[in-house]
This record gives C-alpha cells, structure tokens and sequence, in this order.
C-alpha cells in the first residue's frame, strides 16, 4: 500500500496532507457535522481503477468499494480497451428537471396554454442563484404535462428545465421550484403540492464507447472470437430479459457507485434515475450495447453505455468531505467554481490536447460512465468464459481470513490453504489461524 500511496501522489501532485488524509479520510468533529445523531465512521477501502484511457486522456479512478473484485476487474477491462484505442466518451448540457404539482385545476387546457405562454416570466422566477447564472446556468425552459388520471384525480405537472452546471443540482433545482411554485399557482389557478427535482435526469446524461480488436480477447483456453461473440450474446440476454438485466446493471454500477462515492457524489439519485431509463420503453433492459462488428482479422467487439448521470464537481460533500476533494484532484477534476465551466469549443480543443483536459461535472460523468462501460465489459468476459467464480475466489478467500481474524502476511496463508482446500469457510479459517 505504501508504494502504491507514493506512486499515487507523485503522479496526482498531492501535498503530504492530502497524502495523510488518504489513510484518515474524515475525522470524528466533522461527521458530526454532517449528519444527524452520529455515533462513529464508516470507513470503506479506496482502491484505483487503473489502466484508463479516456479520449486519449490517462486517468487514475478512484473508487470506494467493499466488494472484492471489482478493481482488479475494471483495471484489466480498462487494458483491453487500451488495445482499441481506449474509451471515447461524450455528454449533455447538465440540465436538470424541477417539478411543481398543481391540484385543483379547473381547465387543464387553458392552464397549461396560459403557462407555457408565461414562461419568461416564470424563468426569470425560478432564476435564483445569481452564481449559477454567471457561470452559463439557471433556468432554460418550461413544459407542461397532463396527468388526466392519478388516483387523487387529474393534475397538471410544470417541469423546470435547469443547467446546474458542475453541481449536482438539488439544492438549485429545489429552491428553483418552490421560488416558481407561487406564480404558477396564479397562472393555473390551481394548488401547487409537490415541488421538487426529478432524479429521472434524462437530459443529463453520459455515454462512453468502446471498440476491442477480437485478437486482443485471444488467451490460451479461449479464442478471442469466440469470447467477443460471447459478450453480444450475454448482452442480448440482457436486453431480452428483465431479470438478467437487473445482475447486468447491477454490474455496471459496482463502477458507478465506487466512483460516486470516492467523489462525494449522490449515488442514489444516480443509481434510480439510471435504473428509471433503463426501463424507459416499459420494460427494464440492460444499459448498454455490445456488438461484434467486422469479420476476419478486422473484427472487433462495439460496446457502448449511455445512462443518465447527474454529478456534481461542486457543493455538497464532492469538497467538503476531504477524501472526495482529493478523488476529484487524482481526477484532475479539482478546478473551482471560478475557473467557469468549459465551453463546448474549450472542450474540444481538449480533446485534441491543446489546452488542458476537459474539466467539470461533465467530465465526471463521462469518467464513470467509462468505468461502468469496463465493468461491465469485465464481468461479461469472465461470465462468458470461465465463470465468474474463479477469479472471484482467491479475494474472497483472503475477505473470509481476515473476517477469521487474520492479520498481515498470515491473510496470504490462510486465503491459500482456504483455496487449496477448496473449502472457504470462516470457521475453517480460523481452525487454520490456530495452527
Ligand atoms: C457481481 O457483483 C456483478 C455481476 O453479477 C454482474 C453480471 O452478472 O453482469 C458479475
């Protein structure tokens, strides 16, 4: 671990502090400041998602996660990708919906022309954060929808249209609803009831991309062809079917999430709005697409994700919490409020590696939705060769020895006589331990 923490700092630039603060993460004072009723930490291993090369960018990935392979897993996809070029990724404006309910409506058709026919007015309500504004952000627009049927009756539902920026956006799309929610109410004539954010962020989102020579999957036990057919054949399964969708996805976000809470980010907004589009035609399917393309010596596995990926780069516990500020610094992410956001021809001058590499929430995004991209390429790889087992066996030997008890090299020991034995089970752990 020393080595790697060397390693790590030298080639993120951090400062000894930020090195230190690695292994400590938040101390006792500030837990209390963030939640309520607090009686300890949690502390969750921070590992990095190596090998990744993103629109001919390198980056180090931090992740916080308890699973075991999960790492391991996502580094060695990110290798294979690299034999392809690397990951291509892209995004969306960060526009954000706010929702305002409206009860009691007399005439939903008038209403809803009368409001649509405000929208200026209602904008420049909803605009009430001045920085937001300043960096390109705020309110963009309006739109009306009609709910005729709900079990409490009809009602009209006003969406806010938001560009956060590089927040995650709650706190902007909130306050933005309920500043609106008044005017809205005198428009319609009706009672507003709801106003809040929609975590179904559908505008916001991020897809990254991927193309692997077949020949780059080729190992001794497994011609590379046959492994690529494999991957599409596992991916169709999971398109077909809700059930299989649900473990595929579940996969994906074992990347997502790890990258989300190394980097302070709300990991269940994103984790239900993505969950939310993937069932967007009226059946819940898999995120992604993975496709053999070419044949013969140019054939090659396609892969692509897109989900909706509301992050924030700013605000909330992304710079308060000490661990998530130095994540988005190994990111390269830890540019401030200040600095503005990128536009688009910023970005692609990024791109082309003129200037400095894309910067942002966005970037974030479209970070994750690369490593979700490898996770689940991984997990696809293993579960159409050998089976997800093998790999996963020496590290849950090694999670069974120290759940036993066991500490420094005697891990090692007891994980490879666990295997050896084929049986790995904590009691006979600790039976080991003993001798
Ligand atoms: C395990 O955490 C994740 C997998 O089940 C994902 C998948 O089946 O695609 C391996």
């Amino acid at each position: 671990m020393e080595d790697r923490v060397a390693l790590l700092s030298e080639w993120a630039a951090l400062t000894c502090e930020e090195t230190a603060l690695l292994a400590e993460s938040i101390g006792p004072a500030q837990a209390d400041s963030m939640i309520e009723n607090v009686v300890g930490r949690f502390a969750m291993p921070l590992g990095i998602g190596a090998n990744f090369l993103i629109d001919g960018q390198e980056y180090l990935v931090p992740m916080a996660v308890e699973e075991p392979s999960v790492v391991a897993a996502v580094s060695s996809a990110a290798l294979l990708a690299r034999s392809g070029g690397g990951f291509s990724t892209g995004s969306t404006d960060p526009v954000m919906v706010a929702q305002i309910q409206v009860l009691d409506v007399a005439d939903a058709c008038k209403a809803k022309s009368t409001i649509l026919a405000s929208e200026a007015e209602i904008l420049a309500r909803a605009d009430t954060s001045p920085s937001l504004s300043r960096l390109g952000g705020g309110p963009q627009g309006i739109e009306v929808r009609h709910l005729p049927e709900t079990p409490e009756g009809p009602m009209l539902i006003v969406h806010l249209l938001i560009d956060c920026r590089d927040a995650m956006g709650a706190n902007a799309a909130n306050t933005a609803a309920e500043a609106a929610a008044p005017l809205i109410e005198k428009l319609s004539g009706g009672r507003a009831g709801l106003r809040i954010l929609s975590n179904l962020s559908d505008r916001r989102r991020a897809w990254a991309e991927v193309e692997i020579p077949s020949k780059a999957f080729d190992s001794d036990d497994f011609s590379g062809r046959d492994v690529v057919q494999g991957v599409a054949e596992a991916n169709a399964f999971a398109i077909a079917d809700p059930y299989r969708a649900t473990t595929h996805n579940k996969g994906i976000f074992n990347g997502v999430d790890a990258v989300l809470l190394a980097t302070g980010n709300d990991w269940r907004a994103v984790e239900s709005g993505a969950h939310a589009w993937a069932a967007r035609d009226g059946q819940y399917r898999a995120l992604t697409d993975w496709h053999v393309r070419g044949c013969g010596d140019s054939e090659s596995l396609y892969g692509r994700l897109e989900m909706p990926l509301a992050v924030g780069t700013v605000g909330g516990a992304t710079r308060s919490h000490p661990s998530a500020r130095i994540a988005l610094k190994i990111l390269g992410l830890d540019v401030t409020e200040e600095e503005g956001p990128q536009s688009d021809g910023e970005r692609a001058a990024g791109d082309a590696g003129k200037v400095s590499r894309r910067r942002g929430a966005r970037r974030l995004s479209e970070i994750v939705a690369a490593v979700g991209l490898a996770q689940n390429l991984a997990a696809l790889r293993a579960l159409a060769t050998t089976g997800i087992q093998k790999g996963h066996m020496r590290l849950h030997a090694r999670q069974v020895a120290v759940a036993a008890g066991a500490e420094g090299e005697a891990v090692e020991h007891v994980a490879g006589q666990l295997i050896a034995e084929g049986k790995i089970r904590v009691e006979r752990a600790r039976e080991l331990l003993g001798q």
